[in-house]
């Protein structure tokens, strides 16, 4: 059987995603999240875009010891320094560097020849090569390039050292067979193909990502790039669950393993959800609510007697309890540890741990049944909220059934308090201007959006804010029982994230 490398760009494409914005510490967490899963290759950003994100790249380049560790670069000397500071501490550090070279990107995007982008590319991946042993050059917009221009620069930039060559289908443009055709075309027509691996990096603007990234691999390709539930640019990147449950249960179909423990995906989608703020569909492949929902009763009944009758996977392959009520009042420390290493989360601190195992005691006073879900919303939020930053002392909310309510607050930074108190357009309107008051901060509140993490009328309630600040979107998030407490601390969230970007 052949191999297949998983390439994952959930933190370079994917923070692509519009208002998908991680800090250093959110994006250090996926990572090791990201390497726990078993993926070959972590795209961890694009270093010259913000000394941010160069940040978090070096930071991931020095923690991270089992993947490759790559970061992008514009086919530019500048950019090729930046990539390489950020990522020259990785054990196995990789350049990936791109260049347009389809007739529309060439025009309006570069403004140059075919000539002038054959010979950037050649000079830029030599130049990387210098730097790093192992590079991957990206013929962007690949897809609407003409075939034989694509075989010269391929075959040149191998030439010049490139390792990996990545077809992008940039735009989201290509259908299967014509993708397929494309990948046998490079095997067959680019005669130095075999001294490097073929990769396909897939959009998903027509749906069609994860068939083409599988129709490439029956056809020579040997990396698919993707993303944690589908994230990137517009429609997105190829789901990187999608992909490996494909290989895994229609491998009699592709012939292809790889290094991916499935049972990881869920806790991998569940941490990406939280930290970026974006949701899945509910009919969402794999990991979407629904994915191992049986709503009929004939299809119940049949899942009772045989899954197979309506499950080609199970839920446990990809790390979905089907009994997921776990402890309650009565559960001591044991069996609360012991849980949450059930549910993956192995190298917590003890501190953290004992301040989770502090809030789930707290939470069991004001919920019966805890769920799993649960547990991993509170340990989530140990782990990511950071204690630097404002802290949230008190809030006071009066309202009633007329729109207007008002809110007092008190925060601390280190040793110093800020108070505020204002009116709003309901409880939440009125909390967030208390706080703006307090901090003297006026700020654009993009989204807010309120949802159970489990059922019953005692079920944690998770908020999500997006916030503006000079022109970026900030994401905040926090969970408790009592929906203000949660609106509030999510507010103060990405308040946080504004100071640490400052
Ligand atoms: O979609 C694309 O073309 C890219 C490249 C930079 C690989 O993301
Ligand atoms: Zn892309």
């Amino acid at each position: 059987m052949k191999g297949v490398y998983i390439f994952d760009t959930t933190l370079r494409d994917g923070e692509q995603t519009p208002g998908v914005n991680l800090n250093k510490i959110e994006k250090l967490e996926i990572a090791k999240q990201l390497e726990k899963l078993g993926v070959d290759v972590i795209e961890v950003g694009f270093p010259v875009t913000s000394s941010g994100d160069f940040e978090a790249v070096k930071l991931i380049a020095q923690s991270i010891k089992g993947p490759v560790i790559t970061a992008l670069a514009r086919a530019v000397k500048s950019d090729i320094d930046t990539a390489w500071e950020a990522i020259k501490y990785s054990e196995k550090p990789r350049i990936h560097t791109f260049i347009a070279t389809s007739e529309i990107h060439m025009k309006y995007k570069l403004n140059m020849t075919r000539e002038e982008v054959l010979n950037k590319a050649a000079e830029m991946v030599a130049y990387a090569k210098g730097l790093c042993r192992d590079i991957e050059f990206s013929p962007e917009d690949a897809t609407r390039t003409d075939v034989e221009f694509l075989y010269s620069i391929i075959e040149t930039v191998i030439d010049a050292g490139a390792t990996v060559i990545n077809i992008p289908d940039t735009v989201g443009y290509s259908t299967p067979k014509e993708f397929g055709g494309l990948i046998a075309g490079i095997k067959k027509n680019v005669k130095n193909i075999d001294r490097a691996i073929i990769s396909v990096h897939c959009h998903n603007d027509l749906g069609l990502a994860v068939a083409n990234s599988l129709m490439a691999i029956e056809n020579g390709a040997a990396q698919i790039e993707c993303a944690v539930n589908g994230l990137g640019e517009r429609a997105g990147n190829a789901a990187l669950e999608e992909v490996v449950m494909g290989l895994k249960t229609r491998r009699d179909c592709f012939g292809a393993t790889n290094h991916i423990i499935s049972e990881n995906i869920y806790n991998t989608s569940l941490l990406v959800k939280r930290l970026t703020g974006v949701d899945v569909q509910h009919n969402k492949a794999i990991v979407g609510a629904n994915a191992f929902a049986h709503e009929s009763g004939i299809h119940q009944h049949g899942v009772l007697n045989f899954s197979g009758t309506y499950e080609i996977m199970t839920p446990e392959s990809i790390g979905l309890n089907r009994n997921s009520i776990v402890l309650g009042k009565h559960s001591g420390n044991h069996a609360f540890r012991q849980r949450i290493k059930d549910l993956g989360f192995e190298n917590i601190s003890e501190e953290a741990e004992n301040k989770a195992f502090k809030k789930f005691k707290e939470l069991t006073d004001r919920k019966k049944e805890i769920y799993d879900e649960d547990i991993k919303a509170l340990i989530n939020d140990e782990l990511l909220i950071s204690e630097e930053g404002y802290n949230l002392q008190y809030f006071h909310i009066s309202s009633d059934s007329k729109p207007s309510a008002v809110s007092r607050v008190k925060l601390t930074l280190e040793d110093k308090s800020f108070e505020g108190e204002a009116n709003g357009d309901g409880p939440v309107d009125a909390l967030f201007n208390a706080i703006e008051k307090a901090l003297g901060m006026d700020l654009c509140l993009k989204d807010y959006s309120l949802k159970s993490i489990t059922h019953g009328r005692d079920a944690m309630g998770e908020v999500l804010v997006r916030i503006e600040n000079q022109d970026k979107i900030y994401t905040g998030r926090a969970v408790s029982t009592d929906v203000i407490e949660a609106s509030a601390k999510a507010y103060v969230n990405a308040i946080n994230k504004i100071l640490e970007k400052i």
